[in-house]
């Protein structure tokens, strides 16, 4: 994990699906369903739990869609437990349904499972099991574990639960945080984790454990966590330590940590949606961000990462920027800043194109993850493979204590705190203002910007957060706007430089939350294709705040408009031309071109963010979306 002078706090991880667990005195059931409402956030389809009572009675329920349903399924129920494992689901094998929802239990009925992952080999594991006469119920590859798991304590004759926990996981190949139930073991759960995270919250004297997929449905119970390690399997039952062991049977000291997240950053905090609290935190948060590293009594930046890391950074031929989504958006900015500033190339690759090619990686490259929550898959796996090649790897990530910030050797995380609505806002805002920290920083350090320009430029990334409050103050008037787009069916974001990638976020925020068919586009390329599709019906939302191409702007958004196509224009405070053409204006406190996305990116976010509003859709869930992709 990549160390920080500057740091102490915890926050969580996440994934897709959502794992909640459970044992001790008090019910299980409400601590279950209150945790999955925590979790609710993800993106699922489906629910589950599982009960099991002192004398081994096993109960499991589940239900299509909302948590609330699974709640009004096992509310007339008498539930009384204080042992259990729930669930939410996003399907990757089997569509939605009860059927295959978590959790699963093994032909016997005496196992039941909860898993986050994938298991890779699942279909082999699955034909040979069933050629041995074992029964499947459902079409996921979580089956094959529970079953696998009886197998190993029927057929193989392994008596001891962990063992038999131990045998499974060495046959299957793939991701897994899972937590099971044994109707022999009443009191215990047995977990075990190998690339999705899992954390373990202890009751005062270990007199009771909640168990998460991330810490956020355990935090208002206990702040002392164990996260276990990839190849850990723990056993938890009231009363005694935690156990830990690794696959290979090596025992494990458990290392408690100490959580400093609150549950307050987890609520929504009097705003209707998550996003919209998120959008309007940015100032706060990118002063949080810049806290103890932009320096402003003496006009300079100190990064931990860049001291220790300073000749590896300083001499690196090339920097190769991977990244997925809002993230890569982040990475196109990065790119501009760091050539402008350091004077050394950079490219910028989707991690899933990066991985599945054989990329050409140099001696003094190196290679730099963006990531929110440090657990996409694609992401992780092109640093891994980067790494293969001999690449430094260097981590720009939000999630502390997340795979992306364990397996870079050094990094910058954004400390933005924890994100939950699906469509990253802050989380991008905290990366563009880590990069420019960054190329500032390395630009000064190699001695490719003056003293004099440096100086500047930190003073103003020290006030942007200001500026941005000015530009949340418009916030009734981009909502106004919203209503005449709302029926648009398609828009088209144009910028260059700088705005180019933000033009592009910006679509991709539309599409996301208000599933309206956006494209970002470089504005000179419109003229290539896009002009074909601009008439009456088709606004476009111009983001005109690069002073040296200001005169090429007003040309393009001239064209749009003697096509008759709308134009939504962002443009600095001052701005008379620009304002002049366009049917609507907003308008920016002025910054430099370089940190004018920080700032240009709001009214993008509070525009994608009423569209939806006005539509009726759900801003923080939308459909098909999940806020970490840890699949491939
Ligand atoms: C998902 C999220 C996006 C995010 C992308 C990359 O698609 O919905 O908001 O930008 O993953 O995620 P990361 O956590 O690596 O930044």
């Amino acid at each position: 994990m990549f160390v920080f002078s500057e740091h102490v706090n915890l926050k969580k991880e996440r994934l897709m699906c959502g794992i909640v667990g459970y044992t001790g005195s008090r019910e299980a059931s409400p601590i279950l369903i209150g945790g999955l409402r925590r979790l609710e956030y993800r993106g699922y389809d489906s629910a589950g739990l599982a009960l099991l009572g002192e004398d081994g009675d096993m109960q499991v329920y589940k239900a299509v869609g909302k948590v609330a349903n699974l709640e009004d399924l096992i509310k007339d129920k008498n539930l009384s437990s204080g042992t259990g494992i729930a669930h939410t689901r996003w399907a990757t094998h089997g569509a939605p349904s009860t059927i295959n929802s978590h959790p699963h239990q093994s032909q016997s009925g005496r196992f039941a499972i909860v898993h986050n992952g994938i298991i890779e080999n699942y279909a082999v594991i699955r034909k040979r099991l069933m050629g041995m006469g074992y029964t499947f119920r459902s079409e996921t590859d979580t089956e094959v574990l529970v079953q696998l798991l009886e197998y190993m304590v029927t057929n193989r004759g392994i008596t001891d639960t962990v063992e038999a926990v131990r045998a499974t996981l060495k046959e299957v190949i793939g991701a897994y945080a899972i937590c099971i139930l044994d109707r022999t073991r009443p009191g215990e759960i047995i977990l075990a984790k190998q690339s999705s995270p899992l954390v373990v919250g202890v009751g005062e004297g270990n007199s009771e454990f909640f168990v998460g997929s991330d810490a956020s449905p355990i935090v208002e119970y206990t702040k002392e966590v164990i996260y276990l390690e990839d190849a850990q399997i723990a056993r938890i039952v009231p009363g005694q330590p935690i156990s830990i062991t690794t696959i290979e049977n090596r025992c494990v000291q458990p290392h408690v940590q100490h959580l400093e997240m609150s549950i307050g950053s987890l609520e929504k905090g009097g705003y209707d949606h998550f996003m919209l609290k998120e959008i309007f935190e940015q100032p706060q948060v990118l002063r949080d961000c810049m806290r103890g590293r932009v320096l402003p009594s003496r006009h300079s930046i100190v990064l931990s990462a860049l001291s220790s890391h300073s000749e590896v950074l300083t001499h690196a031929g090339r920097f190769i920027i991977i990244s997925c989504g809002t993230s890569w958006h982040a990475g196109l900015i990065g790119k501009q800043l760091i050539e402008n500033f350091c004077d050394t190339p950079v490219e910028v690759e989707y991690a899933s194109e990066f991985r599945y090619r054989n990329p050409v990686i140099r001696k003094d490259d190196v290679v730099i993850a963006i990531s929110q929550s440090g657990e996409t898959a694609d992401t992780l796996a092109a640093m891994q493979l980067a790494k293969e090649k001999g690449a430094f790897l260097f981590g720009i990530v939000n999630v502390i204590g997340s795979s992306i910030a364990r397996t870079a050797t050094t990094g910058i995380y954004t400390h933005v705190g924890p994100e939950v609505g699906v469509a990253s806002t802050k989380a991008f805002t905290g990366q563009l203002t880590v990069l420019s920290m960054f190329a500032l920083a390395l630009g000064h350090l190699k001695g490719t910007i003056t003293d004099g320009f440096y100086h500047e430029a930190v003073d103003e990334l020290y006030h942007i957060p200001d500026k941005m409050e000015k530009v949340l103050e418009e916030d009734a008037r981009i909502a106004d706007m919203a209503k005449q787009f709302t029926y648009a069916r398609n828009f088209l974001y144009l910028g260059r430089g700088y705005n180019y990638p933000l033009a592009m976020e910006g679509a991709l925020k539309l599409k996301e939350i208000s599933y309206i068919h956006a494209e970002g586009y470089p504005a000179a390329e419109m003229k290539h294709g896009p002009i074909a599709l601009i008439d009456a019906d088709m606004p476009v939302v111009f983001v005109a705040t690069q002073r040296h191409i200001y005169d090429k702007a007003i040309s393009n958004i001239q064209e749009v408009k003697s096509r008759k196509g709308k134009v939504y224009a962002i443009v600095f405070e001052g701005d008379e031309n620009v304002s002049k053409v366009a049917d609507f204006a907003i308008k920016v406190p002025v910054t430099s071109d370089f940190l004018s996305p920080i700032v240009s990116t709001v009214p993008l976010q509070l525009l994608a963010y009423h569209v939806a509003v006005n539509k009726g859709l759900n801003v923080d869930m939308p459909r098909n979306l999940a806020k970490s992709v840890t699949v491939e």
